[in-house]
């Protein structure tokens, strides 16, 4: 189960892997933090894709190519903006867990999250990293014939190690 999780630093953007993940807003229409730098990355064809999609609610996740990206995917995730009650993490949950099915339903092989949730939304850090690594945990368990990496993209140095901690 281990040597299917893996841990890197810094931007996600440049990770050459099938997919990754972006942390995005209802709108699906672009915004801040890793959402800003995934469309600038990707480059206008993702905006135009995204604004067919007609938005996404919360939990839920959609596809589009990667456009100027490595990744040949991005698949738009919209995390909880945290209130401390317990639906929060259900939502989060719910966000890894449908990527994670959208994922394998697109025969994705390698895919790296960022910490959705525990920017703007304002979701701890040390709350969310358990509940990130449980529920990535328990879909590869769940689905161990399906050949896949999941890496979890860390920003900063404090990501890193709450997530090297819990792992
Ligand atoms: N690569 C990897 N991780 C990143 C990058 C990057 N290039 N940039 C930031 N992060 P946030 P949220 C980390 O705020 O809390 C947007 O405006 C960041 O350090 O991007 O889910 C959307 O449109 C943090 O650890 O997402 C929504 O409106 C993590 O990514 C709203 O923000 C998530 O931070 C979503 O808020």
């Amino acid at each position: 189960m281990k040597d299917k999780i893996k841990l890197d630093k810094g931007d996600i953007t440049r990770l050459d892997c099938d997919c990754i993940v972006n942390a995005a807003n209802e709108t699906l229409l672009g915004g801040g933090g890793v959402d800003g730098a995934i469309h600038r990355a990707a480059g206008p064809g993702l905006l135009e894709e995204c604004r067919g999609l007609g938005g996404c609610r919360t939990g839920e996740a959609k596809i589009t190519k990667g456009y100027d990206l490595k990744a040949k995917y991005v698949i738009h995730t919209v995390g909880p903006v945290y209130s401390g009650k317990v639906s929060d993490e259900e939502m989060l949950s719910a966000c890894y867990r449908n990527s994670l099915e959208l994922a394998k339903a697109n025969g994705i092989h390698s895919i790296a999250f960022p910490a959705i949730s525990t920017g703007v939304y304002g979701y701890p850090l040390e709350k969310a990293v358990p509940a990130a690594v449980k529920t990535v945990t328990g879909w590869l368990e769940d689905n161990k014939d399906y050949d896949i990496t999941v890496i979890f993209s860390c920003f900063d140095d404090r990501t890193y190690t709450e997530y090297n901690n819990v792992i």
